[in-house]
């Protein structure tokens, strides 16, 4: 049934059938599919940001956007749900198309430029649902406006105040590909600025509301000098616990095959998985244990989940491989890792 139903959805234009399903979810789908069990004395807590998971595997940023289906997702498995990217006003985002299936690659390229309905909407989903059933983190963004007029760094300030009481980490997401200007936030000086604005704003919060541990989100299109100097600000910086290594990429492996591998957007998926592994292990190499990392991109086995661990990630997330995949990979990977400990 579910086989039938993921291939149906395949059919489909991705957007339609990313839509479909959040909607499915909303309805209740993942009471048909095979839960897996969270148990009492599995969860882990992650050293720096003390932030505490279910298990290691957790979705990425991008599918739930709008913090619709976190609890949903996370009764499907998943150790921990990232929602958003959340901008502090709606934003449509990029003309349609703006995401296309690389089947024969595994992979996705989209350039979807931060639609969600805005942080408003966003808090309200986070703070009314039925109450939040297990770890769920909340990813900001700055609205493309305020980033063409060299405003940015308030977008993310307005995004940590909104969200700080309701979310159990927060992400800052400098590293999508489709907003220009927005991974400029990632040159030296810009990133030091913003982590000391953020640093300064987090550190008040955290005298007055509860304790929020705060992750730096990078792009794998970074040379080893920029992982260095980023790596130097990130551990100097006033309130940080961790990075997110690794969004989608720029670049286009020459081993791509699908007729789609040449649209503009970021590029996920199993293309992404050296790449992102490899940036990883340079941040890992540079920051050691002193912030927690997460590593993200291209994975599609246990194998993969176990490649991003040895690299130096205690904890790693997927988007993509459930496109090509579905829920049942979840299952795959959470219980691979049950048993790996
Ligand atoms: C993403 N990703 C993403 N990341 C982010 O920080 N904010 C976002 O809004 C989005 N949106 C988004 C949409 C779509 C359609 C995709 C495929 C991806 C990136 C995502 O979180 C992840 O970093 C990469 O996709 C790499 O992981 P996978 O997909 O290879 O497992």
């Amino acid at each position: 049934m579910l086989n039938f139903l993921s291939s149906l959805l395949r059919l489909l234009p991705p957007e339609t059938a990313h839509n479909l399903t959040i909607r499915g979810l909303k309805l209740g789908l993942a009471r048909i599919v095979p839960r897996v069990q969270h148990l009492p004395n599995a969860g882990i807590t992650l050293k720096n940001s003390k932030l505490k998971l279910f298990n290691r595997v957790g979705l990425a940023a991008g599918f739930d956007k709008n913090a619709d289906v976190f609890n949903a997702m996370l009764k499907l498995g998943f150790g921990f749900v990232e929602c958003g990217t959340v901008t502090p006003r709606p934003q449509f985002g990029n003309a349609k198309p703006r995401i296309f299936r690389l089947t024969e690659d595994l992979g996705v390229i989209n350039r979807l430029g931060f639609n969600n309905r805005g942080l408003e909407y966003f808090v309200r989903k986070l703070s009314t649902s039925p109450e939040r059933i297990g770890p769920v983190g909340a990813n900001i963004g700055a609205n493309k406006t305020s980033v063409e007029a060299g405003e940015a760094n308030k977008d993310y300030i307005t995004g940590i105040k909104a969200v700080w009481n309701h979310a159990d980490y927060i992400t800052l997401n400098i590293s999508s590909p489709n907003t220009p200007g927005l991974r400029d936030l990632q040159y030296i000086d810009e990133l030091k600025n913003l982590l000391e604005q953020v640093g300064g704003v987090a550190e008040v919060q955290c005298k007055h509301e509860k304790f929020c541990p705060l992750f730096l989100k990078v792009a794998p299109d970074l040379d080893l000098t920029a992982v260095k100097e980023i790596a130097k600000v990130a551990l100097e910086a006033p309130y940080l616990h961790g990075l997110i290594v690794s969004n989608t990429t720029i670049s286009r492996p020459d081993m791509l095959m699908s007729v789609n591998c040449k649209q503009s957007g970021g590029l996920s998926g199993k293309p992404l998985m050296s790449l992102s592994t490899e940036i990883l292990k340079a941040f890992y190499g540079e920051v050691g244990d002193n912030l927690d990392i997460i590593g993200v991109g291209g994975i599609n086995s246990p194998e993969d989940v176990q490649i991003k661990l040895d690299a130096g990630a205690q904890a790693v997330q997927l988007y993509t491989g459930l496109t090509y995949f579905g829920f049942k990979l979840i299952k795959d990977l959470v219980n691979q890792q049950g048993s790996a400990g």
